[in-house]
């Protein structure tokens, strides 16, 4: 690759538990290279050592001169600080200041809306590629819906979708957690079906593939599934979830008693999400203890035939799958495979099927998919 295509492109957060992978994966399938940026400079030079022709630059998200010099040596920032919701959009506004794309494994509606919004006429304006949300949850779970009702039907009646994650929780993402869970995001115990919200009382067991096996699973309709059907005309939506019980447990005591009102009441709650989520992991088989399951079936039509689909994306570890879905991401956004200028949820950023391409090489990734025709 000649040096024009070679990028720099900086990874601020970058010791953290995703920021750590998204370097490494970047060199691993990328020329590009590579800044760290942290606030810990005996962190970030610790972690920077760890790979070959890395640097690591002191910077904090809150100290504008800092981050400023950081961008300054960048064509692209990736965010990988967090809480994403005590940070907001300090990183994003200075990459705007600077006219570089940027990257961020957080997002939801409300950050979207609320944080991010503001700058949408100037990213545009400056020809920038802003892309939120580019993880798994958010993320991966409503890019392959998405791509999967795009390239595959003309029309897609229903979606039966689930979505299993199990394993340990950072500090940044238990606080977006905790943050989620006092904005709503998701409605519990309800489902779409033609076009109407509808309660949905039953929890159910459902067989997903292995090494998941028979599960139960929960209702809950999100904000991200609802967005997808809505581009995609789909009327009808089964989603429905599965977390660990003692993080489940500690999730409806949290929204039970909205101990999420104030700074102290999050710290606590996302320090009994952390104790939940590791109680988990000492009650689970070993096989399902970090792992990632997205199974969805969908019946619909295509060239006048009625077809259904299965689709499963299983990774036995949801921080590494984060981590190169951010990194895939930022390699996209370097080649310009992009939908072009603008704020963009994930979905609608990236070239889906470019990046499909670059998520089924994603290490330790099964992903299956099968056609049936003629309900
Ligand atoms: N979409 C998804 O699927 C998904 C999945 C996982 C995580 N996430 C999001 O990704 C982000 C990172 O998560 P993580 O698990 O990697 O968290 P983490 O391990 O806690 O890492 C956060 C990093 O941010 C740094 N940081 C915190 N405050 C900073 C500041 N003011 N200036 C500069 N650096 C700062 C921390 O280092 P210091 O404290 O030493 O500065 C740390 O390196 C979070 O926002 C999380 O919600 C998204």
């Amino acid at each position: 690759m000649s040096d024009k295509k070679r990028k720099t492109i900086g990874i601020i957060g970058g010791y953290g538990v995703i920021g750590i992978d998204v370097c490494r994966w970047l060199l691993q399938t990328t020329p590009h290279t590579i800044i760290l940026g942290g606030r810990d400079k005996e962190k970030g030079m610790r972690a920077a050592a760890g790979f070959d022709n890395v640097r690591f630059m002191a910077a904090d998200v809150e100290d504008p001169v800092s981050l400023d010099a950081f961008c300054s040596e960048c064509d692209l920032v990736v965010n990988c600080t967090g809480p994403s919701r005590i940070l907001g959009d300090g990183v994003a506004s200075v990459a705007l200041e600077k006219g570089i794309d940027y990257v961020d494994p957080s997002g939801g509606e409300s950050l979207y809306n609320n944080v991010y919004a503001k700058h949408r006429k100037k990213i545009l304006e400056k020809g920038l590629c802003f892309i939120l949300s580019a993880g798994v949850f958010p993320g991966l779970s409503e890019l392959l819906p998405d791509y999967i009702i795009k390239t595959g039907f003309d029309r897609v009646d229903r979606v039966t979708y689930h979505y299993c994650a199990y394993g340990d929780l950072s500090w940044a993402s238990a606080w977006d957690f905790v943050c989620t869970l006092e904005e709503n995001v998701g409605e519990g115990w309800i489902c779409l079906r033609d076009g109407k919200k509808e309660k949905e009382t039953q929890a159910r067991m459902v067989p997903l593939p292995p090494p998941v096996g028979r599960i139960e699973m929960i209702p809950l309709l999100t904000e991200g599934l609802i967005r997808v059907g809505g581009y995609n005309n789909v009327t009808t939506i089964y989603e429905y979830h599965s977390v660990g019980k003692n993080l489940l447990a500690s999730m409806l005591s949290i929204v039970g008693e909205e101990r999420y009102r104030t700074a102290d009441e999050k710290r606590q709650s996302a320090n009994e999400l952390i104790k939940g989520a590791d109680a988990d992991l000492g009650t689970m088989a070993e096989a399902l203890q970090y792992c990632v399951m997205i199974h969805m079936e969908m019946d619909g039509v295509l060239d006048g035939n009625r077809q259904k689909t299965v689709t499963t994306a299983y990774h036995p570890s949801g921080y590494p799958m984060t981590a190169m879905t951010v990194a895939d991401t930022a390699r996209l956004v370097a080649d310009g495979a992009v939908a072009g200028p603008g704020l963009h949820h994930f979905e609608n950023g990236v070239d889906q099927s470019k990046f499909m391409d670059l998520f089924r090489k994603q290490e330790g990734l099964v992903y299956t998919h099968s056609v049936s025709g003629e309900l």
